[in-house]
């Protein structure tokens, strides 16, 4: 028994040091499977001999019983407040000096008073009661003569010693504040979201209405943290500091967690200091703050001082801005960003918050203002700190304007919201375009990335891009002038500037921008810039077909999504009108990439771009017809449809196995829209009934018909050869030299697409040089090899056959 009674001390002891340096030092020392290990066996010590269950075992902290209520508490020395100081410039810190200095008849000769300048947390004022070093009891403030015991939720906070280190008094009452982190409230709020619980406004809500739990087992759930500032009633203690300073030492040193950021400062001045600088790092804090706290350091002086009604003349709070207030919600808008996101941002009563006047609040998005419910008309809490942009935390639900439920008994009091939950709109509220949320996104953003002005600007220096058309000359600054002086509304405008234009719109920018040349004002006006600009524009006019489905910006479309679709279909026409199931064929295109595709495509106003592009000339160098690749990725032998297509179309529980069990049934598409349960009689039932309720959907229905469609247009558009029986096929080629009409990536598209294979070195096993003008070492090299050496005419032929 003496060993029980022995290791169950020393393992208490392990746990409870272990326990202080990781959750107050922050810095543990031993893993947590070790602390886990010691953890359990002193629980089966405690169950074998329950008499070694003491007060201060680290065990103690969970498994209490929920409380019917919490039992009241009186306190012995009374929990006050201080006072608030709301000046919350450096005059604030004077006055209280001043003040203190009147009370205490000194005059400007006397030294400067010492204080104790420390931060005030915005939390949960706690009064922790420790007799013999061990913790007995926990009381909230309350009316501050009597509050409320919540010992067992208090014991579930790992920060708070349950035994103290060293020589505690006899009878020590810790002052503190329980609190939650920034990053543990985002945690924390986050997961009662995912367990559909409900949410807290801020971390001071967080915190009390975690401690005001009558179930310790939930409070233990909650990240809680504790700062002790203050003392409460104390007996016997013999070495106790002299100053308030000297007291947070000593409870740092038993073990509480007191927080680093305070100071010692002589006078006025340096408190002013204290609150400034603090000020400037408050945001950086893990934990909120809403001002700092001055106390005379001297507790021999705090004593002469005194108290006022219910307040000490030696301790003063010193505010900084609230982050925080209240005001009405007047209209919800909806700003369109340059990448085409949709942002919901509430419209406000303008308030004065975190040092400016806020009248807008950003709402994120769609999933944001459902969690919050903001509506038009509520009262919100606004938030902003720092120069972070201001945001809707919450609503005042007890304020929302309400009305008689139409049709209601007059006598009855049954009443409804004013107004309807709020929804982003159907399409832009820019450009008109429809808006696309795509699946997994928080995101809602408009599709008319080609035309809307939110995003002109976006667009066109994508699509002028290196990689893209490659517009040689327009930077960014034409494009802003271009855009904002309204020359250009869609890519397919850059077509249309006449060389006036261009001048004309210099002459506005620069006269905009007050900064004429004076060659211009001498009257002479440089026009070469502006020619190079319609020659770079011209120049461009003949894209390979990847790089303008690249140009065109369309979402999830990067650089070799375009070449697959381009090396797949072909043509321009096709793609335009592929519809998803098709796209997603195709190799490493998921659902959401054609989606995309297939949205972008399906945005008139994107459609009539496109046109207007095809009309200012632009013309496809490389269009071919679908790779016959496509055969096997449509049809599962004559004209029976893929089991990968199947699966494309996005028919509930059409798994793999079942697609191929379909596609084995189905002598065509077409044959699915009224297929028969005989015809669908190897299925099993469930996937019939999806199937079923799918084609009962005339949409659905009317997509298979066109899909069905275009698949048979497509199958009699394919080359009888594979394309790796291209011309080229087995043939590799060396591009050197400028060619007169074919860029470098043209003529490299062309023989891809022909199954060809280009290469950056000459060496004997080099089919083909195609050299051009200021061809070097390479086209040396091939003469030296014997390699054959084409121009582009050459080029052409051996392409045609
Ligand atoms: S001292 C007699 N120090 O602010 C002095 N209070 O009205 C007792 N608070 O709700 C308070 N940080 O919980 C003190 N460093 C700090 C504080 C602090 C926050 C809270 C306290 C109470 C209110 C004081």
């Amino acid at each position: 028994m003496n060993e029980a009674i022995e290791r169950a001390a020393q393992l208490r002891r392990l746990l409870h040091q272990y326990g202080h340096e990781y959750y107050v030092l922050d810095a543990p020392t031993v893993p947590d499977a070790e602390y886990d290990r010691l953890y359990r066996e002193l629980e089966a010590l405690e169950t074998q001999h329950p008499q070694l269950r003491t007060p201060d075992s680290p065990t103690r902290r969970v498994g209490g019983a929920p409380l019917p209520q919490f039992p009241s508490v009186t306190h012995v020395v009374p929990m006050l407040s201080i006072r608030t100081e709301t000046d919350v410039t450096d005059q604030g810190a004077l006055a209280f000096d001043a003040s203190v200095r009147r009370e205490l008849g000194l005059d400007a000769a006397d030294a400067p008073v010492e204080y104790a300048a420390e931060l005030k947390f915005d939390g949960l004022a706690i009064s922790l009661r420790y007799e013999a070093g061990v913790l007995v009891q926990a009381a909230t403030r309350g009316d501050g003569a009597t509050g409320e015991d919540v010992t067992q939720n208090i014991r579930t906070v790992r920060q708070i010693p349950l035994r103290l280190d060293g020589e505690p008094p006899a009878v020590l009452e810790v002052r503190g504040e329980v609190y939650m982190r920034r990053a543990d409230f985002e945690k924390m709020n986050e997961r009662q979201l995912a367990a559909g619980g409900k949410t807290f406004v801020n971390p001071r809500n967080a915190a009390a209405g975690s401690l005001r739990q009558l179930d310790p087992a939930i409070t233990a759930s909650r990240p809680l943290s504790f700062f002790a500032y203050g003392l409460g009633e104390v007996r016997d203690w013999p070495a106790m500091p002299a100053t308030h300073s000297g007291v947070l030492d000593a409870l740092k040193a038993f073990g509480l967690p007191v927080c680093a950021e305070r100071t010692v400062a002589q006078g006025g001045e340096a408190l002013a200091r204290f609150h400034a600088g603090m000020g400037e790092r408050r945001n950086a804090l893990p934990f909120d703050i809403d001002g700092v706290v001055y106390k005379v350091n001297s507790l021999a002086l705090q004593r002469e001082l005194g108290f006022r009604t219910r307040e000490p003349r030696w301790a003063v709070a010193h505010k900084y801005p609230a982050q925080e207030a209240l005001t009405v919600v007047e209209a919800i808008d909806v700003q369109v960003g340059r990448t085409g996101a949709l942002t919901p941002v509430a419209r406000l009563q303008p308030v004065f918050v975190g040092g400016v006047t806020v009248t807008n609040a950003t709402l994120h998005n769609q999933d944001e203002v459902e969690r919050k419910d903001v509506r038009i008309g509520d009262t919100v809490i606004v938030r902003r700190a720092g120069d972070v942009i201001p945001e809707v935390v919450g609503v005042v639900l007890e304020r929302r304007p309400m009305q008689a439920v139409p049709g209601g008994d007059l006598f009855d009091a049954a009443q409804q919201p004013l107004h309807p939950p709020y929804r982003l709109p159907a399409q832009c509220p820019v450009c008109g375009s429809h808006v696309v949320r795509e699946e997994g996104e928080a995101v809602t953003r408009c599709s008319g990335g080609l035309i809307c002005s939110a995003q002109r600007k976006e667009a066109i220096r994508h699509f002028a891009g290196r990689r893209m058309m490659d517009i040689d000359g327009l930077g960014e600054r034409y494009i802003d002038n271009l855009v904002e002086l309204d020359y250009v509304h869609s890519v397919a405008d850059l077509y249309a500037l006449t060389l006036d234009d261009f001048l004309e719109m210099k002459r506005r920018a620069d006269e905009r921008d007050g900064v004429t040349p004076e060659t211009v004002q001498a009257g002479k006006i440089p026009t070469k810039w502006a020619e190079n600009l319609i020659a770079g524009i011209a120049a461009s006019k003949r894209p390979p077909l990847a790089r303008f489905l690249f140009a065109l910006g369309i979402r999830h479309v990067g650089e070799s999504t375009a070449k697959t679709l381009a090396d797949w279909l072909g043509s321009l026409a096709v793609v335009r009108r592929a519809p998803a199931a098709l796209l997603r064929v195709l190799p490493d295109v998921g659902g959401t990439v054609a989606e995309a595709i297939a949205e972008f495509f399906a945005e008139p106003k994107n459609e009539q771009v496109i046109d207007q592009l095809l009309a200012h000339g632009i013309a496809i160098a490389d269009e071919h017809a679908p790779s016959a690749k496509l055969r096997d990725k449509l049809f599962a032998g004559g004209s029976k449809p893929s089991a990968e297509l199947l699966g494309a179309l996005g028919v509930a529980r059409l798994t793999p196995v079942r697609s191929r069990q379909l596609s084995d049934a189905l002598p065509t598409l077409a044959a699915l829209a009224d297929a028969d349960d005989a015809l669908l009689a190897g299925l099993p039932a469930d996937v019939v009934a999806a199937l079923r309720d799918w084609l009962a959907q005339p949409v659905q229905r009317q997509r298979l018909l066109e899909l069905d469609a275009l698949c048979r247009e497509l199958h009699a558009a394919l080359p009888a050869q594979a394309a790796s029986e291209g011309i080229l096929a087995g043939k590799t080629l060396v591009l050197t030299g400028t060619l007169p009409t074919l860029s470098r990536d043209e003529a490299g598209a062309l023989i891809e697409a022909a199954g060809g294979k280009v290469s950056g070195s000459v060496s004997k096993k080099t089919h083909y040089v195609v050299a051009g003008e200021a061809a070097g070492s390479k086209l040396t090299k091939a003469e030296e090899l014997g390699v054959p050496v084409l121009d582009e005419e050459g080029l052409r032929k051996l392409l045609a056959g």
